[in-house]
């Protein structure tokens, strides 16, 4: 939550223009206020607001600001409501220094009592402001080349909470000061320019060359150099290059991400199945090896995380297996120990909550997995195996082609213990495999060209109702559970998922004439009950519109049907059902006259609790 980006450059230009659109690319992670400062001739530069980057940068046109050494910053408001005092960056009383920070300072209230006794004075509601007081207050006590950052150091020994922050100083003007404790930051190189940023895109139309700064590592940028420490001692940088394109950070000609990430999915999905087979055997090691495993996840990793248990709920049978929301944990925190195995899930890799659960799950000596999409992020950091889905970057809120490629791994995964389970001839799964690899994109490709146009009509349809529910049985229920949440979360109709029994025992009471109702319905054992199901829901007078097969009597008793080709495995149908949910709601948001990349007070990352 929160977007912050830092360039240093010898060239002689101007940062405001690259920090202005580095910010662009960070705005999925908040949106609510913007701000940009530069050092200019020894002087401190600051413009922001409250609104979007669009909406702010029409009144400040923060381009126009010179100076080679700058920061931005783009909300997704904790401390404070979202207005232009509250807006980073955050200054000291004398204009000297800036800071900009995403996370929380626990303890800021203690700490601005104290500092505003030693007569600091606060012009905002923010936890972040103190940081930008106390490095004043430990300046006081400095001097020489190395001022700034001894302050720095000091003044980080005395927070608490979690924090990626970078600071400008009037006294070192081409420097730039990070640290960072639980949320991410990444260095950029080039030759004379440095950057720093939440994410890897805000720099990416600049260079490929990345350098991932580490829980408890503090780092100081020049335009030539990269240096880093770490309780006092040198760390020596390993640089990594990017795989991702520019262009894969770019609208590319769509009106929005979230519908270029639903057509990228045949790619994304191709990509991740082409898997590092010494990570999956390792990760089939661990799982068979644990005597316990744990699923944990947030939003719609959780829903892959489901789709997971029931696929390796169905292998292991005698194995417990618990699929556990991540601010869940604590509840479960009794089951985990040294032959705990968890697998976590999670697209950017930083989701606090999931990083709180393994932090503990650790301490007790579980052995994690992880899935992620962000390489090097901090969840497979603490994991003992990571697994990556080759998905490249995903701008838009709403997960879509993270989510299917997190279920094709679990999937490939399922297959991989299913192959050790059934002692499966080589090239018997060889061929499996290859079957399965090719099969799903190209059932996810004619998923999206088939039900496109399907999709946008039903949504018009649909947008001006308050309601849905989602209806499906078994293994199936996790689509559900994403249809919904993808709905909700970006048309702002409310929809409700729950297990298609479950309707008669309260949630059919509020049905009516025209009241939509999506029912999950594949050729399998819940075909029968989904449909009785759902005749009861069309008694009542609501509208079916199936997620099915080409089963006539389904589609004889739906008002809409949106028909997914059949697949030879059932590992298919988690993938090839959720795509019509996520257009559908695609279309129901823009046609409710939304930006479906930002759905109000939601920021891609979350890393608070
Ligand atoms: O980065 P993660 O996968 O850990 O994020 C988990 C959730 O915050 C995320 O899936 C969220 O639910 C999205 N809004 C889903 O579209």
């Amino acid at each position: 939550m929160c977007g912050i980006i830092a360039i240093t450059t010898r060239k002689k230009t101007n940062v405001s223009k690259m920090i202005t659109s580095g910010l662009k690319r960070l705005e999925y992670r908040g949106y609510d206020s913007v701000g940009i400062a530069t050092i200019n001739e020894g002087q401190i530069q600051i413009m922001k607001d409250a609104g979007t980057i669009d909406q702010v940068t029409r009144k400040y046109p923060f381009e126009t600001l010179q100076g080679s050494t700058g920061i931005g910053h783009t909300r997704w408001a904790t401390h404070g409501p979202p207005t232009k005092i509250n807006a980073h960056p955050h200054a000291d009383c004398s204009n000297s220094l800036m800071v900009v920070h995403n996370g929380i300072i626990d303890n800021y209230l203690s700490l601005r009592k104290e500092l505003k006794k030693q007569g600091h004075i606060f012009t905002s509601e923010t936890d972040t402001e103190v940081l930008a007081h106390l490095i004043e207050e430990e300046f006081k006590s400095e001097e020489g080349p190395d001022a700034v950052i001894r302050a720095f150091k000091k003044a980080l020994a005395k927070i608490e909470g979690t924090y990626a922050i970078t600071l400008i100083h009037t006294a070192d003007p081409t420097k730039i000061f990070l640290a960072r404790k639980d949320s991410p930051l990444v260095i950029g190189v080039q030759d004379d320019t440095k950057f720093a940023a939440s994410d890897i895109p805000a720099f990416l139309e600049y260079t490929k060359n990345a350098i991932v700064l580490k829980n408890g590592e503090v780092a100081t940028l020049t335009p030539e150099a990269v240096y880093i420490e770490k309780n006092g001692f040198r760390v020596q940088p390993k640089p990594f290059i990017v795989s991702w394109t520019a262009e894969s950070a770019q609208k590319s000609g769509y009106p929005h991400f979230m519908l270029k990430e639903i057509h990228e999915q045949p790619i994304a999905l191709q990509n991740t199945l082409s898997v590092n087979i010494n990570a999956i055997e390792e990760a089939t090691k661990q799982i068979f090896e644990a005597d316990k495993i744990i699923l944990l996840a947030a939003g719609t990793s959780y829903h892959a995380a489901l789709t997971g248990y029931y696929q390796f709920q169905r292998l292991l049978s005698k194995k417990p297996i618990y699929p556990i929301i991540a601010s869940e944990y604590d509840t479960y925190q009794q089951l985990v120990d040294e032959n705990t195995c968890i697998l976590a899930v999670s697209q950017s890799g930083e989701t606090l909550d999931v990083m709180k659960g393994l932090t503990s799950a650790r301490k007790a000596g579980a052995k994690i997995i992880s899935i992620a999409n962000v390489i090097d992020s901090s969840i497979p950091r603490l994991s003992k195996v990571s697994l990556y889905t080759k998905a490249g970057p995903e701008i838009g809120v709403a997960a879509t082609k993270t989510h299917t490629t997190q279920v094709a791994l679990l999937a490939r995964l399922a297959l991989q213990l299913e192959y050790s389970l059934e002692g499966w001839l080589e090239k018997e799964f060889s061929s499996i495999i290859s079957n399965f690899s090719a099969e799903v994109p190209s059932i996810a490709r004619a998923v999206i060209t088939q039900n496109e146009l399907k999709s946008k009509q039903l949504a018009a349809h649909i947008s001006n109702q308050n309601h849905s529910y989602f209806l499906a049985r078994g293994r199936n229920l996790p689509i559900a559970m994403e249809g919904a949440l993808k709905l909700k979360e970006i048309s702002y109709i409310h929809a409700e998922a729950f297990p298609a029994g479950e309707s008669k025992h309260g949630p059919i009471a509020i049905v009516e004439p025209n009241f939509p109702v999506f029912v999950i319905s594949p050729k399998d054992e819940t075909g029968k009950k989904m449909l009785s199901n759902s005749e009861e829901m069309k008694a009542r007078g609501g509208y079916i519109v199936s997620i099915t097969h080409k089963d006539q009597e389904v589609v004889k008793r739906s008002d809409q049907s949106f028909l997914i080709p059949e697949s030879s495995s059932h590992l298919v149908t988690p993938i090839s059902y959720v795509i019509p949910l996520q257009m559908i709601s695609y279309y129901a948001a823009v046609h409710r006259g939304f930006d479906p990349d930002k759905p109000k007070n939601l920021a891609k990352t979350v890393t608070v609790e």
